[in-house]
Parts: structure tokens; C-alpha cells; sequence
């Protein structure tokens, strides 16, 4: 059961929730039962060795309405596993009180992965690291006394013995397990302890080989593996995470050679470049991998999706998790990557007969950088049997070129081979090139967003409306309520000193309010004027934000993780009021000793500069609030947020800090995911209708470090391709269309530091542009080509033709061909030009064959052009094409 793409989404919707909904009523026996173990080869799935190809989706970054979609369109790149963490944090919000419910419903995760033929990898942990906050642990477990985390620690060993267990025993209950019929065919504890294991000395060792004994303990019947663990005990598999794991040779002879994570894209920060990773590079290291012997591989992530709420791990992780994967935060596919991807994935297909007969591949040195890796039928065969297409494929070879530079001509059995640098070329039958991980074919989508919805203050929208030259137009409007600066509730409390932030507020709020009062005398005032100088506020180390208030007033902010606080601060003759707020940006994810980190700050910390010496802050008496106000009676929510005292804002208004904001709006017609455009605001958080959208910030990144031209050679790190320099970090922010109803939809927003919320808008976020460009050199689809497990194809390669394909994503067709030409046209994506050489059909064929189509292919071959333009010259299809929703976009009540 998969999702239909290409269907209008009601209809669609309807027969998927119908299919969901019976698939999982159902007794969830998704397979035959099966059993799952292996050897140095693979891993053996019901018998028989297999080479899987696995997708990193973790459902809580997603809504379950997004999940069967999501699963579809991996399953459609050619994915065979679904892999994902399992969030304690999520799951036991509350010691003892566990949700799976909504976003944490995992059996229902589970239960769809199954029912679209997939098989789940679930790593249980519980630590995960992930950019989750707090690396996945939830944070009252910070304050169970004596505990030590992710070491030889009774009382850590207790807690998360009961949570993998607990989840253990869940997908067992559930039936979700292959020898049950499920889909879960591998599992794994613990995730890169080997990183931090030295640190923890003998405690460290003893604590691995009990997390080994625990899980194995625990009877699920299928293998598990640890990341990052060279030592990873017993049957136990250790894995290999990085952006290149071919050469990874696992502990022991007897486990086969697995990649928990290949980085296709890397996590970004407030204030930093967006990280880009070139799928000609990442295509290299999945061939290269499977060439040199691997079996198992995880795109992480194949979606990342978006950390809603406060999840976002740190210190300062934005909200999106997009990842720069196949497929986008909004559930879209990002093209090239994901074609081009696909097209591995079936080029590697055709290959798996021969790679999973061999136990070992044989190697052939082709250059100085070139080489070959043979895998036949029956290795112990002398010689090389070929067979062609149209028999079973008994041999299949990788020939690569890891020359960065140089592309190299090599002969390999016989026959003369182009490879271009930093490549793999994927033979099925030894004698082939179906594939090259250079060349793409796939198509390049173009992500456009547009449409400005307008927001409206009251519930009577038709009273916003103003008749202007015939044009509807609403006027926007929001209301306002100020957060209090300090106490709001009888909830605060007083002590001497200074307390550690996580202490305090256990995570419940990024912010904790710490309020006191300073005496200024006639004295100080004089020698301030004199000297020309103020008192400060100096702190030793501070983290993630801190603001400080005097007498209300907002006087300085300070940012940074375990920074140094000097803080210049006026005070006027008297009693002055002085508040500091510390706040958290996501609590720290990776390292060792995660229960000792804590947040606010740290050594000494006091107020400098006074005539008769420093005012030590761990002397005075503070008073200490958890939170904001309107946080905490959850102004946000449809049901609360006329508790506060809303009034209507003006746009001639000051931009004001700490403030509350809220408007309404109607929902784009449609289907296109929605964003919020919050670009023209500081820092905070939002909601919509109650759903916590997350945090914002509009840090912008550094004006350097972008390369003008992404070079896809040569070893990938995640500053590599970066871009968008110079620009805000993030200033879209995923609303899920499951969190909206159709009209009078209820935004509020909480603004830290000044912004202007007259310039916020929504928006939509569709593929509008598509380019491809395919040349008649090309191989044909790989999608096409003698399939071993389907005896009724008998292509041969003769019958096959290059192609383009364009397709538009769901709900949409292509509306336009904005430039077409074969023969030699020039320039990329959106930059195409005309060559000397150009069919001047080009553009009626490529109309004729796509407009008014989800999807379409053109042949690259003069027969198609209805003739040769330009003999003697190898030709190219280029094509830049518009996709338009098939119901016109617009306001949907209109
Ligand atoms: C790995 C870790 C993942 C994730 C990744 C970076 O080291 O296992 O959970 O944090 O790094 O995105």
C-alpha cells in the first residue's frame, strides 16, 4: 500500500487514510514472518543475503499525515529500509508517563513502513545525539541524584534498561518485528559511544559490554548494531557513520559491512551557512561503498524535516532540519539529489544478484588511480564468464576513478571506458556502463515560493476587506499584549545567590528570569561622570543568551555558548531594579558528562566599576521566575489566548521587546506545503492554532565562505558548498497543512527583541521550475533496463534510448517550456542558451510530449527532432520548464 503520487490530493487523501486506516486495523502482518541474520557478506533477510539501501526519516520531524507520503516517495527512490531514532525524550516526557501519541506515535510509524513493503532499522539508543535537545535524554533525568550518564552507573543502567525494554516490548506487542511478520529487521543501542568511550576510562569499557549484554538480553530476535564502536561486543554489529565508509572493515570477519549514517548533508545554526552536499559526491561515496564490499547504507537523512517545538538540539541549532536531504523539510523532493539517487539505487539493484552470490570481489588495478571491483556469480570460477542482458547477470563490476581532478580512460576486460574525475561508472553485466555517479540525468527542480497571505486581527474577515481599482485587498492587522519584564506569578521564589539555570526551570522554558535590586549612591554617580565610565555586569562564562533588564528597560544582550560577560549597565541614584534573563537555544546534544553541562552561567559572577569595589552577585538575594507569562497560561492556544489582554497594534507602533503578537489568517487553497515567512522579525517563538512552529531567529550568516562555483570533487566536508552568505539562517518555518483549518487560523507569535510583524506573511512553497538536461551520450533510464527478477523483460541495450524526464510534484502540471533546445545548447538551470547547433522543433516536440502533464519523457534521438540538426556532433536536450497546481492557487474562500 503506498501513497499514489501524481492523483489529486483529496482524492488521494481519501484512499490513502481509507488504505492506512485498513492496513493498520489490520493484524499487522506485513510480510511472511521472517528471520533476519547474517555473515560477513550481508545481511541474510529470510534466507537470502541482500544489499539494502536505507532512507533516515525520524518521525517526530515530521506529522503523521506527512508519514505515508514521505515513506512513498522513498520507497519510490528506490529505498528498500526506513531508518529512524527512537526520541525518550518524546516518548517520557514525564518519568514514568509515557506518550505515543501523535508525532510520537511510533507503532503507527512502524505500522505504515510495514505496510509499504519496507523494512524499519530502529535505533532505540536512548542517547542519539540527532541535534535533539538534550541528545535524545529526557532532562528530568538530570536529576535523579548520583546518576552519571552513558557509563557504569546503577542508576543510568536502571533507567535506560526500562526505556529500551519498554520499547523492545512495545514493537514485540505490536507484532512490528520480521519474525512476527513486521518490518523491524535490525535494531541499536547506544549511537557513537565509541567517540566519547576513552573519557570515561575502565567505566566506559565495562558500561559498552553491558549495554551489548542488556539488548541481546532482551530477546528481539534481530541483529543489533552499534555505531562508531570498534569494540562493539559479541554478535553485536559495529557500524561505520561519516560522508565515506568504503574500506570500513567491521571487528570481526563474521559481521558484514554496514553504514548507519552517510552524511548527505549536514545541520545548520543560527547565524551560519546553509551546508550543501553535491549528489555527484555523495552518489561516488554510496558506489564506491557497495563497490568495496559493503552491504548496508542509510542516507542520513534521506528527510529531515523540521524540529518543532522546543526539540531542536545545541547549543543553537535552528529550527529547520532540512539537511540539504532527497527530500526537503516540506516533504518536496530536492532534484537532482533524489533522482539522481534513485538511479543509483536501481543501477545497484541490477547489480545485487552478483553482490550478494561473491563472497569477496575481485580487484583489478586499472591506473594509478583507477580501479576495478569484479563480483561474479561463482567466484571460484577462473576467468570471466560474461553474460549479456537477456540472461541472468552473473557478473557485475564498479570501475572508479578517484583522480580529483583528471577524468582517465581506462580498459577494463577488454573495452575502453571514459571515467570522469571523482567518479564510479556501474557495469550490471561487466561489460555496460548503466550508470556514472558524474553524470546526472535526473532533473533539477527549482523551489519557488510565493503567494502573501494576508493576516487579519478579528473573526469577521469580510470587515477587513477594502475595494481598491477591483481588487480584493485585506488590510492586516494584529493585536499585541506585552510579557511582563520579571515576576508574573506567585510561582517565584527567593534565595541568596545564584542558581544553575537547568536547575531551576528543568527545562520547562528556554527562560529563567533572575530579579534583584541595586543600591546607587550620590558617590558612585560622581566617580562614574568623572572617570567616564559605568558599572558592567561581568560573568565568567555564560550560556546560551542572556538579556539584562534595568528598571525595565532592555540594555544589552549577549550571545554565545560559555562566553565571557562584560556587560556595560547605567543605573540612576537610588534603588535600581536589575534583572537578568538567561535562556537556553537547545540544550547540548553531543560529548560526554551531558548531566553535568547545565545552562545560565557559570564562576564568578558580579557588577564591576562601583566606587567602593565589585558587588558579588553570589551575595545578594534574588528572586528567580520560570518562564513567561503568556508561555505559561498558553496564550498561543485557541482555548487560552483570550486570557490575555489583547490590544489592537498600530503600524505606526514602535518595535517593542518581549512582546506577544496575534493575527489570523485563512489558509492557501491547495495542497502546496505552507510556510511562514518571519523575516522581518528578531528573535522568538510561534505557533499556529496551538502547534508549537518553533523557534526563530534572524541571525544572519557570515558575508564569506560561499564558493562561487560548488566543485563536487574531491572529499566532501559540511563547509564545502555552503551558501547563503550574508543572509538570515532561516527565515521560513514549516506550518504543517494538518495544523491548519481552512479559515480564521490563529498565529501568535512571541518577539525577544524587535521586529515587524506588518511584514509577516505566509507562504507557499512548490518545485516551480524545472530544468533538465540529458545528451544523446547519455545511458539510457536504468529504470528500463533487464531487470534479473523479472523473466518477462527481455530489453537488450540495443532497444534503449537516453531520455529526459521532467515531472512536476503531486497536484501540479507543467503549465509552460520556457526554453527547449536540442542540438548544443548552452549555461544551466535557468540559464540555458541557444548553441550553434539547435533543432528549431525543439520547443513544439518538448511542448507536444509535457505541457498539461504531471510527468513526461522525450527521446534524445534525432528521430524524435524528426532529423539530424548538426551531424557529426553529439547532441543535448536542454530543457527549463514551469509547473503551475492544477487548481489555480488562491485564497480558498473567495
Ligand atoms: C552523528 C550522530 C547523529 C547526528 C550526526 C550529525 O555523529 O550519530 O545523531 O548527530 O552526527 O548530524
Amino acid at each position: 500500500m503506498v501513497a499514489q503520487r501524481g492523483s489529486p490530493w483529496g482524492l488521494r487523501c481519501l484512499f490513502l487514510c481509507l488504505a492506512v486506516q485498513f492496513a493498520l486495523e489490520a493484524a499487522a502482518e506485513y510480510f511472511k514472518p521472517f528471520n533476519v541474520s547474517y555473515d560477513h557478506r550481508a545481511l541474510i533477510i529470510d534466507g537470502k543475503r541482500r544489499m539494502l539501501v536505507s532512507a533516515g526519516i525520524h518521525y517526530p520531524r515530521a506529522t503523521p499525515e506527512m508519514w505515508p507520503d514521505l515513506i512513498a516517495k522513498s520507497k519510490e527512490g528506490g529505498v528498500d529500509v526506513i531508518q529512524t531514532y527512537a526520541f525518550w525524550s518524546g516518548h517520557e516526557p514525564v518519568r514514568g508517563q509515557y506518550n505515543f501519541e501523535g508525532r510520537y506515535d511510533i507503532v503507527k510509524f512502524a505500522n505504515l513502513v510495514g505496510a509499504s513493503g519496507l523494512y524499519l532499522h530502529l535505533r532505540i539508543g536512548p542517547y542519539v545525539c540527532a541535534e535533539w535537545n538534550f541528545g535524545g535524554f529526557p532532562v528530568w533525568l538530570r536529576d535523579i541524584p548520583g546518576i552519571e550518564f552513558r557509563t557504569n552507573n546503577a542508576l543510568f543502567k536502571e533507567e535506560m534498561q526500562r526505556f529500551v525494554k519498554k520499547m523492545v516490548d512495545l514493537m514485540q506487542e505490536e507484532e512490528l518485528l520480521s519474525w512476527q511478520g513486521g518490518p523491524i529487521i535490525m535494531l541499536q543501542i547506544e549511537n557513537e559511544y565509541g567517540n566519547i568511550e576513552g573519557q570515561f576510562g575502565q567505566k566506559g569499557k565495562e558500561y559498552i559490554k553491558w549495554a551489548a549484554e542488556m539488548a541481546l538480553g532482551l530477546g528481539a530476535g534481530v541483529p543489533w548494531v552499534m555505531c562508531k564502536q570498534v569494540d562493539a561486543p559479541g554478535s553485536i554489529i559495529d557500524a561505520c557513520n561519516g560522508y565515506y565508509c568504503d574500506g570500513y572493515k567491521p571487528n570481526s570477519y563474521n559481521k558484514p559491512t554496514m553504514w548507519t549514517e552517510d552524511w548527505d548533508g549536514w545541520y545548520a545554526s543560527w547565524g551560519g551557512r546553509l551546508p550543501h552536499r553535491p549528489v555527484e559526491d555523495l552518489a561516488f561515496a554510496v558506489a564506491r561503498f557497495y563497490q568495496r564490499g559493503g552491504s548496508f547504507q542509510n542516507y542520513y537523512m534521506y528527510f529531515g524535516g523540521t524540529n518543532f517545538g522546543r526539540t531542536s538540539g545545541g547549543p543553537f541549532y535552528i529550527t529547520s532540519y532540512d539537511y540539504d536531504a532527497p527530500i526537503d523539510e516540506y516533504g518536496l523532493l530536492s532534484e537532482p539529489k533524489w533522482g539522481h539517487l534513485k538511479d543509483l539505487h536501481a543501477a545497484i539493484k541490477l547489480c545485487e544478484p552478483a553482490l550478494v552470490a561473491a563472497d569477496s570481489p575481485n580487484y583489478i588495478k586499472l591506473g594509478p588511480k583507477q580501479e576495478a571491483h569484479v563480483y561474479r556469480m561463482n567466484s571460484h570460477t577462473e576467468g570471466l564468464n560474461i553474460t549479456s542482458y537477456g540472461s541472468q547477470i552473473s557478473c557485475s563490476a564498479f570501475l572508479a576513478n578517484i583522480d580529483e581532478h583528471k577524468a582517465a580512460s581506462v580498459t577494463f576486460l577488454g573495452q575502453k571506458y571514459n571515467l570522469p574525475p571523482w567518479s564510479v561508472s556501474i557495469l550490471p553485466d561487466c561489460r555496460n556502463v548503466v550508470y556514472n555517479t558524474a553524470k546526472v540525468g535526473a532533473q533539477t527542480s527549482i523551489k519557488t515560493v510565493e503567494f502573501d497571505l494576508p493576516l487579519y486581527s478579528g473573526i469577521s474577515s469580510q470587515q477587513q476587506f477594502i475595494t481598491k481599482n477591483d481588487d480584493l485587498f485585506i488590510t492586516k492587522s494584529w493585536m499585541t499584549v506585552k510579557e511582563p519584564v520579571g515576576v508574573w506569578s506567585e510561582n517565584n521564589f527567593t534565595v541568596q545567590g545564584i542558581l544553575e539555570h537547568l536547575n531551576v526551570t528543568k527545562d520547562q522554558s528556554d527562560y529563567l528570569w533572575h530579579i534583584t535590586r541595586i543600591f546607587v549612591s550620590e558617590d558612585d554617580i560622581s566617580f562614574w561622570e568623572k572617570n567616564n565610565i559605568s558599572a558592567a555586569v561581568s560573568i565568567d562564562s555564560m550560556r546560551d543568551v542572556l538579556r539584562v533588564f534595568v528598571n525595565g528597560q532592555l540594555t544589552g544582550s549577549v550571545i554565545g555558548h560559555w562566553v565571557k560577560v562584560e556587560q556595560p549597565v547605567k543605573f540612576l541614584k537610588g534603588y535600581n531594579d536589575l534583572v537578568l534573563l538567561t535562556q537556553t537555544v537547545g540544550l547540548q546534544n553531543y560529548g560526554a558528562f551531558l548531566e553535568k553541562d547545565g545552562a545560565g552561567f557559570r564562576g564568578q559572577i558580579k557588577l564591576t566599576g562601583f566606587k567602593n569595589g565589585d558587588i558579588d552577585f553570589s551575595k545578594l538575594l534574588w528572586t528567580y521566575q520560570v518562564g513567561l507569562k503568556g508561555e505559561f497560561l498558553k496564550i498561543y492556544t485557541i482555548e487560552e489566548n483570550e486570557k490575555a489582554s489583547w490590544a489592537e497594534l498600530s503600524p505606526d507602533d514602535d518595535p517593542s521587546t518581549f512582546i506577544w503578537y496575534k493575527t489570523y489568517f485563512d489558509s492557501p487553497a491547495g495542497t502546496d506545503p505552507v510556510a511562514l515567512d518571519l523575516g522581518s522579525m528578531g528573535k522568538g517563538q510561534a505557533w499556529v492554532n496551538g502547534h508549537h512552529i518553533g523557534r526563530y531567529w534572524t541571525l544572519v550568516a557570515p558575508e564569506d565562505g560561499c564558493p562561487e562555483i560548488c566543485d563536487y570533487r574531491g572529499a566532501y566536508d559540511s563547509d564545502k558548498c555552503s551558501f547563503n552568505c550574508g543572509k538570515p539562517t532561516q527565515t521560513l518555518y514549516h506550518v504543517p497543512r494538518s495544523w491548519l483549518q481552512s479559515s480564521s487560523n490563529l498565529l501568535v507569535i512571541l518577539e525577544e527583541t524587535g521586529g515587524n510583524p506588518f511584514d509577516i506573511s505566509i507562504k507557499l512553497r512548490s518545485a516551480g521550475v524545472l530544468c533538465a538536461q540529458v545528451s544523446e551520450s547519455h545511458y539510457p533510464p536504468v529504470q528500463k533496463w533487464f531487470n534479473p527478477d523479472s523473466v518477462d523483460e527481455k530489453i537488450t541495450v540495443n532497444d534503449l534510448t537516453p531520455e529526459m524526464h521532467l515531472q512536476c510534484q503531486d497536484g501540479f502540471t507543467i503549465s509552460s517550456i520556457e526554453f527547449a533546445s536540442y542540438g548544443t545548447p548552452q549555461g544551466s538551470c535557468q540559464k540555458f542558451s541557444m548553441g550553434n547547433c539547435h533543432a528549431t522543433n525543439s520547443s513544439s516536440i518538448v511542448s507536444k510530449s509535457c505541457l498539461g502533464k504531471n510527468s513526461c519523457s522525450v527521446e534524445i534521438s534525432n528521430i524524435s527532432f524528426g532529423g539530424d540538426p548538426c551531424r557529426g556532433v553529439v547532441k543535448t536536450l536542454a530543457v527549463e520548464a514551469r509547473c503551475r497546481s492544477s487548481s489555480d492557487v488562491g485564497l480558498s474562500q473567495f
